[in-house]
């Protein structure tokens, strides 16, 4: 499934990742009281389409009251499950005891997860982290309290608050909250290919993995899964006119859904991650930060498609260049990968 990302799990990149079969996708973390609020711009967090679906949608928050009101709020909305954001590493967001720092709060997490099941009328998940550090690893411990709470589904992303995004996930952490849950365990964090999904498969036992950076300028990567699971053979890397077209259709949903300008400013950010890994892509992500309307963005991606000869692959992302969305590109929270 396609994780929570916020400021990138909007609707135009869920539809793109829905287009090349990810079964389920997750909204990115909504604050609950802003949605009490009803303030706007969450409020546009939560645009969606009838193509997109079952949508997820991840509520941050700790006031039970809060998370309650939420889904009134979201009564108004279609969508299949709710998600309790307890991963969060941010340091704004933890500093009000949300996201990870309710790792911390083992009971009143168990609280915010029975407020949410005995009032919500889709699935209840988790998504948690290993623990807050280090020294503080309790992620099987949770996942036992959320279980114990009712949720019907524990999403583990196997590094701690304080390792941020970087070393590794741990998946022997995974693996003990599988051998200590009988709800579903999702396996996050570092599933970059189908390889890495078999493998946090066979090292875990996990029940189903959510890839994240490994969909960025990659939608391929569900096909890819579906495939190798269905036929067992990995296709091949998109050709350049799937790449090109590909990124034609999600600007035309980005400008869609956000107005000419802002379309292209936030799809700016995807153009870097469509062409990572592409022999000429470094040529092309400098003017693409400059582009301001959808024709020069078309143009651009024009040049991309003629620069290009056909059928050359598309390499995987694999680490991705967050550093190249500092600077002009909108990332809601650029202060999230810290
Ligand atoms: C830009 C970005 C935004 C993210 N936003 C959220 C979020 O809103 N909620 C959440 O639970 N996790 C969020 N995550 C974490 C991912 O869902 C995932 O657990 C993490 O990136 C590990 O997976 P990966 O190593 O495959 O990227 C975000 C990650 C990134 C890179």
């Amino acid at each position: 499934m396609l994780a929570p990302m916020a400021g990138v799990s909007d609707l135009p990149f869920r539809l793109m990742a829905r287009k090349f079969g990810c079964p389920l996708a997750f909204t990115g973390m909504i604050s609950a009281r802003a949605l009490c609020m009803a303030n706007s711009k969450t409020l546009k967090l939560l645009e969606s389409s009838p193509d997109d679906r079952p949508l997820g949608i991840q509520l941050l928050g700790r006031e039970p009251e809060y998370l309650r009101e939420a889904l009134y709020v979201l009564d108004r909305f279609s969508y299949d499950v709710v998600d309790l954001n307890a991963a969060c590493p941010v340091r704004k967001v933890a500093r009000k005891g949300e996201g990870a720092a309710l790792l911390k709060e083992p009971r009143l997490l168990s609280k915010l997860v029975a407020t949410l099941v005995a009032h919500a009328r889709v699935p209840v998940t988790v998504k948690i982290r290993s623990g807050w550090d280090h020294a503080s690893v309790n992620a099987r411990e949770i996942a036992a309290r959320i279980a114990d709470a009712g949720a019907d589904a524990v999403c583990v992303h196997g590094r701690t608050r304080s390792q941020g995004y970087g070393g590794k996930a741990d998946p022997d952490v995974i693996r003990s909250v599988k051998e200590a849950v009988s709800i579903p365990v999702i396996a996050s964090g570092d599933l970059f290919s189908v390889e890495a999904m078999e493998k946090v498969k066979r090292e875990t036992g996990c029940d189903a993995a959510m890839v994240a950076r490994g969909a960025l300028g990659n939608p391929w990567i569900f096909r890819e899964i579906a495939e190798a699971y269905g036929k067992g053979a990995i296709p091949s890397r998109p050709s350049v006119e799937e790449l090109t077209g590909v990124m034609r259709e999600h600007l035309r949903l980005s400008v869609e859904k956000h107005g000419e300008a802002l379309g292209v400013i936030d799809f700016r950010k995807f153009f870097i991650w469509y062409t990572k890994g592409l022999k000429n892509g470094r040529l092309f992500r400098p003017k693409a930060v400059l582009v301001n309307t959808p024709d020069e963005m078309r143009g651009l991606i024009d040049e991309l498609r003629m620069a290009r000869s056909p059928g050359l692959p598309h390499p995987a992302s694999q680490a991705l260049p967050y550093e190249a969305l500092e600077g002009p590109m909108p990332m809601s929270s650029p202060g999230w990968l810290h």
